[in-house]
């Protein structure tokens, strides 16, 4: 796929085959609570390994830190009338484990899930789905304390948490995620220490890795009890993995690399086992116990891909696991973040999912892209190459579509301009713009585009009905 800009004036419905995608379609924008709500020690939070390791010094750009965010604890009003100027009729955001269960484990905090039902009531009466993810990294840091992911009992507490939320709000939750990307919380925060916790010790990321596993399925089986009606899915960041080079060593490190970032996190939860190549290349011991692999693959409903670039690798016989290192392509256009931009790895994830794991329902839960935004003097804020972003991608995902993959939904990472992560709050993938001084959100040309394309496809459906 070409990286041309989309000409000015070229009509969306040109560009992104609607027709493609199901009548109710969910056009939705994502979020998740450490990287907006702000408000952390207020009502009973405790606080979070994110908390921790945003508040040591060094770990972020800038030092930044999410104790104020976007403040959507207290003006959440104000971003459900976002999606409604956007037109979206679905939301995906997650659920603060340190505002429900400030202990972890044990005694729910009233006030806690007190917010999530307000916030759940407000989606509903504005005609937005919510979709809740139960887990977007922010563990409680007393569990963290107990052992956090590689300790077996967080997945119990997990899952006895997750309970919780779901009988609260499994009257009108019905799309419920267990985990987000559980690659950067194994991988990225006990791997490569670049997230919270921020360790480097592979047996520790291992081990993390089947203890997320084994949590993702546990809450699945109790959200599944408390909620009946519970459409239920895992949501992993996938890529396209490419081999630098034709050299055998080379096609051997790009095959790791799909089964530590594709295989590892796909196939044990559709009842295959943990990869045999992958169990050796790690050369970790799994703290597997009878039963665990049928938890692991505990029946979903959906799949959901967060899709953001691909990944072109060669062999790296001295470094960690999985030995394998990130190429950089020259000539290739690229994101704020500096990461390729290539629409066509979401199409081909999208069919992999469809051929190969036999999904029945598929999500895109995040795509998105970050620039560095700037405001106008009148108050706007243009962003070309976001739109362009945006209007690849889904025409990708409507190629896909047409090709046979069952995508019920799109989800625009992200609303808001937000607390990323270890990058802190220069990269901004928002449809809108926050200055975080004064709170105040601008939609940006991105989020006026958006508008236009889920307009275009409402447009389509009332036509044929
Ligand atoms: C994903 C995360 C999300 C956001 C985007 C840019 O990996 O799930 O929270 O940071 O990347």
């Amino acid at each position: 796929m070409t990286n041309t800009p989309v000409p000015e004036g070229t009509s969306v419905s040109d560009r992104i085959d609607l027709a493609a995608l199901p009548q109710d379609f969910l056009w939705g924008t994502a979020t998740s609570a450490y990287q907006i709500e702000g408000a952390v020690d207020e009502d009973g939070r405790s606080p979070s390994i994110w908390d921790t390791f945003s508040h040591t010094p060094g770990r972020i750009a800038g030092d930044d830190r999410g104790d104020v965010a976007c403040d959507h604890y207290h003006r959440w009003r104000e971003d459900i009338g976002l999606m409604k100027r956007l037109g979206t009729n679905a939301y995906r955001l997650s659920v603060a484990w340190p505002r429900v269960v400030p202990d972890g484990n044990g005694a729910v905090n009233p006030k806690g899930l007190a917010f999530y039902d307000q916030l759940t009531d407000g989606l509903l009466e504005s005609g937005i789905t919510p979709s809740v993810t139960l887990y977007h990294w922010d563990l409680p840091q007393v569990l963290q304390d107990r052992g956090g992911w590689p300790a077996r009992a967080t997945a119990d507490h997990f899952a006895a948490y997750a309970s919780a939320v779901a009988e609260r709000l499994g009257d009108r939750v019905t799309h419920w995620a267990t985990l987000n990307e559980p690659l950067c919380s194994a991988w990225i925060g006990h791997l490569e220490g670049r997230m919270a916790p921020g360790l480097t010790d592979p047996a520790a990321a291992v081990r993390a890795s089947y203890h997320l596993l084994l949590g993702h399925g546990l809450a699945a089986q109790a959200v599944r009890a408390a909620a009946p009606g519970a459409e239920i899915g895992i949501v992993n960041n996938l890529s396209t993995v490419h081999a630098a080079t034709d050299r055998t060593e080379d096609e051997a490190a790009a095959r790791r690399m799909d089964g530590h970032v594709n295989r590892w996190w796909l196939d044990p939860v559709h009842g295959r086992g943990f990869p045999a190549d992958m169990r050796e290349v790690y050369g970790v011991e799994l703290p597997e116990r009878p039963g665990d692999s049928e938890t692991i693959a505990a029946p979903l409903d959906w799949l959901g891909l967060n899709y953001y670039f691909p990944a072109t690798v060669a062999d790296d016989p001295a470094g960690p696991p999985p030995r394998a290192r990130s190429v950089r392509r020259l000539g290739v256009p690229r994101t704020g973040m500096d990461w390729e931009i290539d629409a066509s790895g979401i199409e081909t994830l999208l069919l992999r999912l469809t051929h190969d794991y036999g999904a029945r329902k598929l999500y895109v839960t995040e795509n998105g892209s970050a620039f560095p935004d700037v405001v106008n003097p009148d108050g706007t804020v243009d962003d070309p190459e976001r739109q362009d972003y945006l209007v690849r991608h889904l025409a990708a995902c409507a190629s896909a579509a047409r090709k046979g993959a069952p995508l019920a939904g799109y989800f625009a990472w992200s609303l808001l301009d937000n607390f990323e992560w270890a990058y802190g709050y220069e990269k901004r993938f928002g449809l809108v713009h926050v200055d975080y001084r004064t709170q105040v959100r601008t939609i940006k040309g991105s989020g006026h585009r958006y508008a236009d394309i889920v307009r275009a496809h409402r447009g389509r459906v009332r036509r044929a009905a």
